[in-house]
């Protein structure tokens, strides 16, 4: 074998490392021939732009205006006066439906009915009868498919915002977050294995437990978790000043929930508005008895309620109404107990996760320490031992502020805690 290749071999074995101009070389690979003059020019134009708003100061997001030099009066201007505020008028009848020379019957309140045609900018296919359309006030012209009227407080309803509870921060609850999943998600991901079995998947939750258990916090967390629409309504919401105002509150939340793909309405504390039936002996019937029944009658649903789950969350389920909680309306009943012993650990570590602790804290001897509390309570002895801490002017909470914490808050609030008197109505 010649001597070169000989050497050639010995270099692959053990490669000479890499120099400076070797890796100066490497990091030019793929690069074009102007790569870096257009990386610089980037930067600048981006610090530029950054000078110019820094300059001029961005004040869009506090009037909801744009920049003053993007304003475009003239042309704004020019637009109101070619467009004509419309009427609302309702279509009550199609003539000739889907044929060139349609007609549509339109009813504007308290003028009178018009046969009238389309538009230009609308098509056929857009309008429907029993539809709300826009009308110009000279011809009567459709223009513009209207949404149905929805009140506004109802659209308000929708949470939007996803919160930041995720199943995590829930402690313990192994058994509620689960059958609220089975209820919840599973029809939603696998619709086809119901449909295969040949049954109707649960239509709702009611979580019933003692205040500070969880039972918000969990459907905050459903509602993180989830795609579909989540419609989060508060009992005393739906309880108005007019005789049917709650109902049709009711009746719109749900049209509202059924225009969706999916959605998930949540009653919290369903009491306000779900008490038992009851005959007030004046004769007159109760506004509120009212409400609650046209929710059983959403949720039987006389047209298919498609992919709405309702839950309800309460303190007190003995004073629900029995024809809320049948099976086929609310088919899962879940319990919120108090958290025991490992919960409690676990629920301890949730909310000191974010504090600054000492290291070794004996978290499972702080949760022996309150026997039959709350999530809630074991949140604010946490919140108390900050404040020893604070006031003690020290930086990190330390072991000694938690057990002072549970003196104080289990001990000395044992008064004023409800739980025992909750738990006989659960
Ligand atoms: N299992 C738990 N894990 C972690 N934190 C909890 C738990 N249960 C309660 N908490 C804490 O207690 C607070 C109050 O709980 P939540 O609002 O869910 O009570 P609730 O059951 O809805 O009570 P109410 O019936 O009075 O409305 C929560 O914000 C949370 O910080
Ligand atoms: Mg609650």
């Amino acid at each position: 074998m010649p001597a070169d290749i000989e050497d050639e071999i010995k270099d692959e074995k053990n490669p000479r490392p890499l120099d400076e101009d070797d890796i100066a070389l490497l990091k030019t690979y793929g690069l074009g021939p102007y790569s870096t003059s257009i990386k610089k020019a980037e930067k600048e134009i981006k610090e530029m732009a950054k000078k110019i708003n820094d300059l001029c100061g961005i004040k869009e997001s506090d009037t909801g205006l744009a920049a003053p030099s993007q304003w475009d009066l003239v042309s704004d201007k020019q637009m109101m006066q070619e467009e004509q505020p419309l009427q609302v008028a309702r279509c009550t009848k199609i003539i000739n439906p889907n044929t060139d020379d349609a007609k549509y019957v339109i009813n504007v309140k308290q003028i009178a009915k018009f046969v009238v045609g389309l538009g230009d900018k609308v098509s056929p296919t857009d309008i429907e009868e029993g539809m709300r359309v826009g009308v110009d006030r000279n011809k009567y012209q459709i223009q513009i498919p209207l949404p149905p009227k929805i009140d506004p407080s109802v659209t308000m309803m929708t949470v939007e915002e996803k919160p930041d509870v995720t199943y995590n921060d829930v402690g313990g609850c192994k058994e509620q977050i689960e059958k609220m999943r089975e209820v919840v998600e599973l029809p939603m991901l696998h619709p086809e294995k119901f449909v295969k079995l040949g049954i109707d998947p649960p239509k709702g939750v009611l979580c019933y437990g003692p205040p500070g258990t969880g039972k918000t916090l969990l459907a905050r967390a459903v509602a993180n978790r989830t795609d579909a629409c989540f419609i989060r309504v508060i009992g005393s919401e739906l309880v108005q000043k007019y005789v049917g105002e709650g109902a049709r509150m009711v009746r719109e939340l749900f049209q509202m929930a059924r225009s969706k793909k999916a959605c998930i309405v949540f009653f919290d504390e369903v009491d306000a508005i779900g008490g038992a039936r009851f005959d007030d002996g004046v004769g007159g019937d109760n506004e509120v008895q009212r409400t609650m029944l046209e929710i059983v009658n959403q949720l039987d649903g006389f047209d298919a309620r498609g992919n709405i789950k309702v839950l309800m969350a309460t303190n007190r389920p003995d004073t629900l109404d029995p024809a809320l909680l049948r099976p086929g309306r609310l088919d899962r009943k879940v319990e919120f107990g108090l958290p025991d012993l490992e919960s409690r650990t676990q629920i301890f570590k949730i909310h000191t996760r974010t504090m600054n602790c000492e290291r070794d804290i004996r978290f499972e001897l702080l949760a022996r320490l309150c026997p039959n509390s709350t999530g809630a309570d074991i949140r604010s002895v946490c919140t108390e031992a900050g404040m020893f801490a604070i006031r003690a002017r020290r930086k990190t909470v330390t072991e000694k502020d938690f057990l002072d914490a549970v003196n104080k808050v289990i001990k000395g609030y044992q008064k004023f805690s409800a739980t025992p008197k909750y738990m006989v109505y659960n």
